[in-house]
């Protein structure tokens, strides 16, 4: 949580960070990614082994540095393989002799898969890069029993028909997958067999009923839509039932164990693309609201854990601008770079509520990274992206932002958000979307014995900047702050301070 005064113009503006009041802890799974058969995501981007650049290429035909870049950014699960995309798929199509695998026309995006990358290949890729996988259930043309097949293939011990089946194909151990989705945004008009909420509840709470008793180890999340319908409120007040049968293996425990949620960011004006984002905290705030009331209206003992919320897609994107169908490569610049540390400041301060958060997606596909035949474009907002899952971890500590609004708005102009690793270290992000002016502030709360607090500035010359193949005109630029008297926030900027209190702070 940030609280917020809001200032005259003109008015001297104030940072206030306070690193002995922790607030909650940042679960890591906040960093995590989305990989979609979508565009060049799978194909060309996780899996390229026609690149000529062989170098690039390992055994598996996998693309080292994209494996490469997402242990750089230590991205700790991988949610696979939709999106709209799994409301048509059959995982039984992508295992087995690649030789052998059907070829589908797609209806999401309407192309043809190739299936040559399925649960396997998934699977290996996420052992290489070090990453949990998170698999979306087929809740379109998919069935009740294809799904449990699928968990007893990835998880099963037992001599059983789909367990020994992962055996056929090389694989003796279980994949251990915990996450497992109960479909995709099954509200939408878009989806393959789009449902109503009441029909999507009956069924959802159907299958997390099979799935738990053939493994009560996993994590079911529950298709819900931005936090704030109907939508959300039906299918929560359905879903959170109290488990007295001990259906899902223990009466202590929910069967449904997180609530996910979409959100899509974008403006024309620079300005509001950046701030956008500040529109997820209202859904968060208002969808842990929906999920108390669910289980009181329920009259679920407090005792059995709260589900979390699942932000597990989230990001800049204009459909109309990066259209799904044509691989929705977005170019981001800097104000989108901003509008992701917007995102993730967002997600500090709602530390409290959120179980896991999946930018969407990680590779070529509206995505901060892009591959070409030669190598990776790090766009503008892969380096925010890159700072806070470096840094911003261990819990939420309370700050305080004093400033002026954007004229005619509401709108801070300062965006913050500060946390306290595990380590002791303390670090402060502090966006500034003025267009020309650099704030000069002092900030409290900074009791440091080091002479120097390490500073981190993601900039650019205009809000149009954008990265390419031979330009990184947005990147981080590393610096040092006395620690002592007014520090500088650029325009057009994101700030990061670091610093070990001294004396237990
Ligand atoms: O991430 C792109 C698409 O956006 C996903 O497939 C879908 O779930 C959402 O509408």
């Amino acid at each position: 949580m940030t609280t917020f005064t809001k200032l005259d113009d003109g008015d001297q503006p104030g940072i206030f960070v306070y690193p002995s009041h922790k607030l909650s802890k940042i679960n890591d799974n906040v960093y995590s990614g989305f990989t979609e058969h979508m565009g060049r995501c799978i194909y060309g981007g996780l899996y390229d082994p026609s690149n000529p650049n062989m170098h690039l290429i390992d055994d598996n035909g996998f693309r080292i540095d994209v494996i490469e870049a997402f242990k750089e950014l230590s991205v700790p699960v991988v949610r696979y393989p939709g999106g709209n995309f799994v409301a048509t798929y059959h995982w039984l199509d992508g295992v087995g002799p690649r030789d052998q695998r059907p070829k589908r026309a797609e209806l999401a995006w309407l192309g043809v898969e190739t299936n040559e990358v399925g649960t396997d290949e998934f699977m290996k890729w996420c052992e290489v890069v070090g990453t949990e996988p998170y698999l979306a259930l087929n809740f379109g043309t998919g069935t009740l029993d294809e799904a449990l097949g699928w968990l007893e293939y990835c998880n099963s011990e037992q001599d059983t028909h789909y367990a020994n089946l992962r055996r056929k194909h090389g694989r003796e151990k279980p994949y251990n997958v915990k996450y497992w989705a109960l479909g995709n945004e099954c509200w939408g008009p878009w989806q393959v067999e789009q449902m109503t909420k009441e029909d999507y509840a009956k069924k959802a709470y159907q299958w997390a009923k099979a799935l738990k008793m053939q493994d009560p180890s996993i994590t079911l999340i529950l298709c819900g839509e931005n936090g704030v319908s109907h939508w959300d409120f039906h299918v929560l007040t359905q879903c959170l039932k109290p488990d007295v049968h001990a259906l899902g293996g223990s009466a202590t425990k929910s069967l449904i164990d997180m609530h996910s949620i979409h959100m899509y960011t974008a403006a024309k004006d620079p300005i509001t693309n950046a701030l956008a984002p500040r529109l997820a905290e209202r859904s968060i705030e208002i969808c842990a609201g929906l999920i108390d009331l669910a289980r009181q209206v329920n009259q679920v003992p407090a005792t059995v854990p709260a589900p979390t919320i699942c932000f597990d897609e989230w990001n800049v994107w204009d459909p109309a601008r990066a259209p799904g169908e044509t691989g929705a490569e977005e170019q981001y610049t800097l104000s989108d770079a901003l509008a992701v540390a917007v995102w993730l400041n967002v997600f500090v301060r709602q530390s409290k509520y959120i179980g896991m958060a999946n930018i969407a997606q990680s590779v070529n596909v509206i995505s901060p990274l892009m591959t070409h035949a030669n190598g990776l474009v790090k766009q503008t907002t892969w380096w925010p992206l890159l700072l806070f899952s470096k840094y911003m971890r261990g819990s939420t500590v309370a700050a305080h932002v004093s400033c002026p609004t954007a004229s005619g708005s509401e709108h801070a102009w300062l965006d913050a958000s500060a946390a306290m690793g595990d380590d002791g270290w303390v670090s402060l992000v502090v966006v500034n979307v003025h267009p020309s002016e650099t704030f000069d502030i002092t900030v409290q709360g900074v009791q440091t014995s080091a002479a120097e607090v390490e500073k981190y500035v993601i900039t650019g010359e205009s809000w149009q900047a954008t990265n390419t193949e031979t330009d990184q005109a947005v990147k981080i630029h590393e610096n040092k702050w006395g620690g002592k008297g007014p520090c500088s926030f650029a325009k057009m900027s994101m700030t990061m301070l670091r610093w070990k209190p001294s004396g237990g702070a």
